[in-house]
């Protein structure tokens, strides 16, 4: 459901561009107006919009989130919660299910709880109101090795394997709406893209202030890039937004 949501989104808008509001300002209601103007600015070059937890904090959930969750909907924009969801089944089912009463069309979750009394309930609830459940596989920032990239024994083969080919096994045999890997590892879009296949897509973060490049994340294989300060720090962020969706739709 929530696949297909982002497939229809990014034909209707001819864009592979999900912007992360990350602002920052020293009153909510100033975040809110900003935030707001910005995602009018940009809404036509994007296929979805993803809040992070620096936003939805000084605005709550259910009031200043909730507000711009809905004028993003309006605006055709299936919104993603960036929750890097990461604790025991029963607080990660509560979790989710605030964030989806509240709008969240996604949420993104860590794989690294594992399965049982880890993420189940968090897919469940999903499935149940038709939402998404997006997993990490590769972090974008440079500290992503000594987690995501330590090798470990595979339980099936007993063989050592790099966590993220193992968490990227997990997204397929989850049936994750999508995995996210660092535009910042091109490499690794690559070589994940190879067990997920168009099955999940890639979901791919690091673009411009991280130093990740369109087209190189793009011809790996990102089904969709994330960009945040490069678009709504620049002096026009309608023409940054515009700029990013028509260098990665060159690239398809
Ligand atoms: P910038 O400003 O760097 O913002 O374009 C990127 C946004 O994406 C988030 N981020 C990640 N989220 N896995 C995620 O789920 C990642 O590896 C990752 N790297 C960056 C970041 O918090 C910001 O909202």
């Amino acid at each position: 459901m929530f696949k297909q949501l982002m497939e229809e989104a990014s034909a209707k808008a001819k864009s592979s561009i999900i912007l992360a509001l990350d602002l920052e300002e020293a009153k909510p209601a100033g975040l809110l107006s900003r935030s707001l103007k910005i995602l009018e600015a940009t809404h036509s070059y994007l296929c979805a919009l993803k809040l992070n937890r620096q936003v939805v904090l000084p605005l709550g959930l259910f009031q200043g989130a909730k507000k711009i969750v809905a004028k993003a909907h309006d605006y055709g924009l299936p919104v993603i919660m960036d929750a890097k969801i990461n604790d025991i089944g029963n607080t990660n089912r509560a979790i989710a299910e605030y964030y989806f009463k509240a709008g969240f069309d996604a949420v993104i979750a860590s794989p690294f709880v594992g399965w049982e009394e880890g993420l189940q309930p968090v897919f469940e609830i999903a499935r149940k109101l038709e939402k998404g459940v997006i997993v990490l596989a590769y972090m974008s920032h440079k500290g992503a090795s000594e987690g995501y990239g330590q090798l470990v024994q595979n339980s099936k083969t007993n063989k050592l394997e790099p966590q993220y080919r193992i968490f990227a096994q997990k997204a397929l045999k989850w049936k994750a709406d999508g995995a996210v890997v660092g535009a910042t590892y091109p490499e690794k879009i690559q070589e994940i893209h190879k067990i997920l296949r168009e099955k999940v897509p890639i979901y791919s973060p690091g673009i411009g202030a991280q130093g990740g490049d369109v087209a190189a994340a793009i011809k790996a294989c990102a089904r969709y890039l994330i960009v945040g300060r490069a678009i709504f720090q620049a002096e026009a962020p309608a023409e940054a937004a515009k700029c990013f969706r028509n260098e990665a739709q060159k690239g398809r």
